[in-house]
């Protein structure tokens, strides 16, 4: 796979698609995370005085219709911020080209609002393709996607290779789907449950324990127990009874229960089999708490995706804090990815002590579902 520091960038137009796609509320952005571990490509691009074009999607507008709360404008003003010396430029009508100036940096407003970018139509393809010399694809939470900026470009654009971000997305997760230092413990939680069921298939086999919570434990419980109103899949309930005979599965011993899906209800700690019709499962237990973290201890490597309980409602985010102080704690390598995984590390303040976080979501999971993601057979392909 071709890398930038392969090619000649001096006075060449680099369109680098990120991933800049961060929660943004009234304006204002709450997770700078992939902005931030997008800065070292653009820094790497300015210091070999390449002509740079940013360009990214932003949540998933209405295609060929402009929407304020979609635009990236303030992803824009944040780089510029951080950027301090360095003359940026926002357009929004680029696809005829761009005409020349002086800036350092041009920033494109939204790639999804342009008709096609998610069909990966071929003449918008073509058309991005045609504004730069190199095309450079860094975003790696977007790998997932064939759509026009990420996949279809590839096709079109006379050069590609892959950015840094990239490239350590693909090492670091490769260090546990290759070769880990065993054990390799991976903890599921989260609320998705049949995508994830998918995903359990393919861990269960390069993982040696497999701890569960939130709504994949559900099912698990749901085997042999009534789980009242808590979230589960009773269609994969069959598949989490072969999944738990490979004895691989660590599941919950006792489950924290509310009586509704809120902070304001009582919350107290239920043994499984004592549960009743009107309760619901919203963290794990406390004697679960101490199994987990036991077995937590024991790891070299950890791989870490979703909450083991509802850790937005106070009374309920215990378990999930003491597994996440747990996964920080231990020598292993750590990865952990997935949006809601990123808001507990947030939440309690963990960053630094992950081994390393990745800023995919879906493509972190497809990832390690299927060891590869589309776009990336092209880079690894198309030899310029
Ligand atoms: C993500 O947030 O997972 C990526 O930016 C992809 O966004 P999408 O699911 O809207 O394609």
């Amino acid at each position: 796979m071709n890398q930038m520091k392969d090619f000649n960038l001096n006075q060449k137009k680099i369109l680098i698609r990120m991933d800049l796609n961060v929660p943004i509320h009234n304006g204002i952005i709450t997770s700078h995370t992939r902005i931030n571990k997008s800065i070292p490509t653009i820094l790497f691009a300015l210091s070999k005085n390449a002509q740079i074009i940013i360009a990214s999607h932003l949540g998933r507008p209405q295609e060929g219709k402009y929407e304020k709360k979609f635009s990236l404008f303030p992803v824009f003003k944040y780089l510029e911020k951080k950027l301090k010396n360095v003359s940026m430029c926002f357009i929004k009508n680029y696809l005829n080209g761009i005409k020349k100036n002086n800036y350092s940096i041009i920033f494109l407003e939204n790639v999804r609002f342009n008709i096609g970018e998610k069909q990966n139509n071929i003449e918008l393809s073509k058309k991005y393709a045609n504004l730069c010399d190199i095309f450079v694809m860094d975003a790696f939470a977007t790998a997932h996607r064939k759509e026009s900026s990420t996949f279809g470009i590839c096709q079109f654009a006379s050069k590609i290779c892959a950015g840094p971000l990239l490239i350590s997305e693909i090492k670091n997760l490769n260090i546990i789907l290759l070769k880990p230092k065993k054990p390799l413990i991976t903890i599921i939680g989260g609320s998705k449950v049949s995508t994830k069921f998918k995903l359990l298939k393919s861990l269960i086999k390069i993982t040696d324990f497999l701890i569960v919570g939130g709504g994949i434990a559900n099912t698990f419980i749901a085997i042999n127990n009534n789980v009242g109103k808590s979230l589960y899949e009773p269609n994969f309930v069959q598949e989490a009874k072969k999944l738990l005979a490979t004895q691989k599965i660590i599941m919950p011993l006792d489950s924290r229960v509310g009586t509704s899906f809120s902070n304001n209800t009582q919350s107290y700690v239920r043994k499984l089999n004592e549960i009743q019709n009107h309760e619901e499962i919203m963290d794990i237990g406390d004697q679960t708490i101490k199994y987990y973290q036991k077995i937590i201890s024991k790891a070299r490597t950890i791989l870490w995706n979703g909450p083991v309980g509802v850790f937005e409602f106070s009374n309920f985010s215990l378990g999930t804090q003491k597994i996440a102080e747990s996964i920080v704690q231990s020598k292993a390598f750590s990865v952990a990815g997935g949006g809601d995984t990123l808001s507990v590390i947030k939440l309690f303040n963990l960053k630094k002590k992950i081994s390393y976080i990745s800023t995919g979501g879906g493509s972190f999971l497809e990832f390690i579902e299927k060891g590869t993601l589309p776009v990336l057979s092209l880079l690894n392909k198309k030899k310029s």
